[in-house]
């Protein structure tokens, strides 16, 4: 079981999916099926930035919290095509996504700005929900856990143990990601512990025993069950299946 201290957060990345109309028709679906959730299980979704407006009212009053994908570093100014923590604040997000491997293969993320808009993420009051993770090639290198440690330390430098302790990790191995193949529960819990390990060692352990980590990587209704019944896995970053209502909310389910 997961530590009690930590409540277990599910949530959902739509990516580059649902026009406002669908998205709005997909969190309505939703926030009936998790209703009876309630408290025992933290919930958010992830729209793209054009559904943000619309879903934050389509949530309102819900147990369903909203999340952006990533977001510039500045506040505001000569960005084009960015999005600032403090906008995604005020259209009532509540988490930003930083760093997923998809940023990070196709847009050029780095360690060093995944760090920078985890800043302007807490400034802006948000939560940031840091991915990490190795490719196939790492993984079979053996090098899974040096990649994961070397992520977390650059993403991470500079924090206090009380910035820490609000954060959540989102553990995804970039050969789980939509494709069906997912990492075993144990497989998860090692990379898990060893995130835990390293948060201890840079922030103590009161700091360190707050933070969710999430697994992502091709979770669906099926495992979602075995992954979070490890004692290190808090929760599940969810792409593909949290896009279909009936399997998100059923993931809700195997962590409550
Ligand atoms: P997936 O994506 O569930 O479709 O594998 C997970 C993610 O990229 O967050």
């Amino acid at each position: 079981m997961s530590n009690p201290q930590r409540r277990p957060f599910i949530a959902g990345n739509w990516k580059m999916n649902k026009t406002v109309g669908e998205a709005l028709s997909l969190a309505r679906e939703l926030r009936g099926l998790v209703s009876m959730v309630r408290d025992r299980v933290e919930m958010a979704v992830a729209p793209p930035f054009t559904a943000l407006h619309s879903v934050a009212r389509a949530l309102e009053g819900s147990n369903i919290a909203l999340a952006a994908q990533s977001c510039h570093w500045e506040a505001f100014g000569a960005f084009t095509g960015e999005v600032s923590a403090p906008m995604l604040k005020e259209v009532g997000c509540s988490y930003v996504i930083i760093g997923h491997s998809e940023r990070r293969q196709y847009f050029g993320e780095t360690d060093e700005t995944v760090n920078r808009r985890c800043q302007a993420v807490l400034k802006a009051g948000l939560v940031p929900i840091v991915c990490v993770g190795e490719t196939l090639a790492e993984r079979e290198a053996g090098r899974t856990l040096e990649v994961v440690s070397r992520q977390l330390k650059g993403g991470l430098a500079g924090f206090s143990p009380a910035e820490l302790a609000r954060f959540v990790v989102a553990y995804e191995p970039v050969w789980a990601i939509g494709t069906g193949r997912n990492a075993t529960a144990d497989q998860a819990q090692e990379v898990h512990a060893h995130i835990r390990e390293q948060l201890v060692a840079a922030f103590g352990r009161e700091a360190a025993e707050q933070v969710r980590i999430q697994y992502g990587g091709s979770v669906k209704p099926d495992n979602a069950g075995s992954l979070l019944s490890k004692p290190d896995v808090d929760g599940a970053l969810v792409g593909g299946a949290s896009l279909k209502a009936s399997d998100f909310a059923a993931i809700v389910k195997a962590a409550g």
